[in-house]
Order: C-alpha cells, then sequence, then structure tokens
C-alpha cells in the first residue's frame, strides 16, 4: 500500500499551476470530478443537460450518460470485445432523483435498510444522478451481483476501464471509505488523465480528492514564495 505522503508527492509533480485551476472546475458540480457520496450531496432538480444514450447493447433503457462519459463507454465495450470477445452490457446509466428514491425505497422493504444502505445510495447521494456512472453486466448474465467480479469480463472490466477513463468505485477493500459494499459492476467516468493516477495509485476516489485538495494547498502557499 502507497503512504499517503508518497501519494501526494506523486500528484504534485504532476501537477502545473495551470492544471490546478483547472481542477477546480473539474472538481466543482458538472465537472467530471465531482465527488458525491453522504456527505456531498446534490439537489434533487440536478439533471446533467448533456446525456446521450450510448451505442452500447443494453438491456433497458435506463442507461444514458453525459456525452463524454458515453463515448468513453462506448469505447470502453468496443475494446472488450475487440480484444478478448466479451461482450458487455449497460445496465443503468443517469438516474433522476425520483427513480433513485424509487430503488432505494424498494431494496429497503424488500432487504431490510442496513442492507439497502449498503448497495444503493439515498437519493442526492448517488453518482448515477451524476450521468457519469455506469452498471455493467455481460451477455450471459445482467445481474448485478458480487460474482461478476469473478466471471472473465468482470476481471477485464475492473483490469481495463482505467485505459478509458473510468474507475471501479466500490472496490471490497475500500468498504469503510466509500460506505458501499462490493460493486465490481459499478464504473465512474473521471476522465483519463484522473483514471490513469488513481489506477496507479489504487486508492478510493475519496482519498483522491483529498489528494488533490493538498496538492492545490500546498501549490498555492507555494506560490506567493
Ligand atoms: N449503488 C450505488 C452506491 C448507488 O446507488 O449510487
Ligand atoms: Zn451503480
Amino acid at each position: 500500500m502507497i503512504s499517503k505522503a508518497l501519494a501526494l508527492m506523486m500528484v504534485l509533480l504532476s501537477l502545473s499551476q495551470g492544471t490546478v485551476a483547472n481542477y477546480e472546475d473539474q472538481m466543482s458540480l458538472g465537472g467530471t470530478l465531482f465527488l458525491v457520496n453522504r456527505e456531498y450531496m446534490i439537489t434533487a432538480d440536478y439533471v446533467p443537460d448533456d446525456l446521450v444514450m450510448p451505442n452500447v447493447r443494453r438491456n433497458s433503457s435506463s442507461v444514458l450518460m453525459r456525452r463524454e462519459a458515453a463515448e468513453a463507454l462506448e469505447a470502453l465495450f468496443n475494446a472488450a470485445k475487440e480484444e478478448k470477445g466479451y461482450t458487455l452490457v449497460a445496465v443503468s446509466g443517469y438516474r433522476s432523483y425520483q427513480t433513485q428514491q424509487s430503488i432505494y425505497n424498494r431494496r429497503v422493504k424488500n432487504a431490510g435498510q442496513a442492507k439497502a444502505d449498503l448497495y444503493v445510495a439515498l437519493p442526492g447521494s448517488s453518482e448515477h444522478q451524476l450521468g457519469l456512472a455506469m452498471d455493467v453486466g455481460r451477455r450471459s448474465n445482467t445481474k448485478l451481483k458480487a460474482s461478476f467480479g469473478k466471471s472473465p469480463e468482470g476481471q477485464w472490466l475492473a483490469e481495463n476501464c482505467y485505459r478509458f477513463g473510468f474507475i471501479l468505485r466500490y472496490k471490497e477493500e475500500w468498504t469503510e471509505t466509500t460506505g458501499y459494499a462490493y460493486e465490481p459492476w459499478h464504473i465512474r467516468y473521471v476522465g483519463l488523465e484522473h483514471s490513469l493516477r488513481v489506477q496507479k495509485l489504487n486508492i478510493p476516489f475519496e482519498d483522491y480528492i483529498a489528494l488533490l485538495r493538498s496538492a492545490q494547498q500546498t501549490s498555492e502557499q507555494g506560490e506567493g514564495s
């Protein structure tokens, strides 16, 4: 496991003054680095303004994504096909606040609140509302289960999604930080520059954003001297 100080150093080394300002935009609502979770929530009326239907195999119509993420998803699914012959399936993309509420309520009813809270974000705290997340299945089985992570398609997704700007958001070993159970099917678009770095650092997105903030502060303090 890489130390925090070393991780910060790596991020600092790759930053220039120009990119620091750029990250501020990316980390704001509407940017591809926006962190949403139980602590940082979005309002019920937030709807991204560039949602499109990715041109990929899907098992429902609820798979819209923001344009940039949709294009990256197409490249990812095409690579799975071309490199390995795997057919990935888009299962759930953009979800409105109200849809997230219904999914959450249904899960509480069926599985109880504790279990629901491990797998389904409360409305306002889901990356699906950002239009930057996709739940992925495989052709022979589109159920969102932990066993997907052991399938060849799930393993390929975990090892390769970073090449297309995505991160696996809820790894098993990150449950304490993310607050969610292992979800090998849930990928989040952050853009290639950041997915490459997150892959190298192998840290949860929460920690990556904290690192970027520290790097920003360090670089701002250095500016005046
Ligand atoms: N399954 C993830 C945590 C969500 O509902 O956004
Ligand atoms: Zn998901």
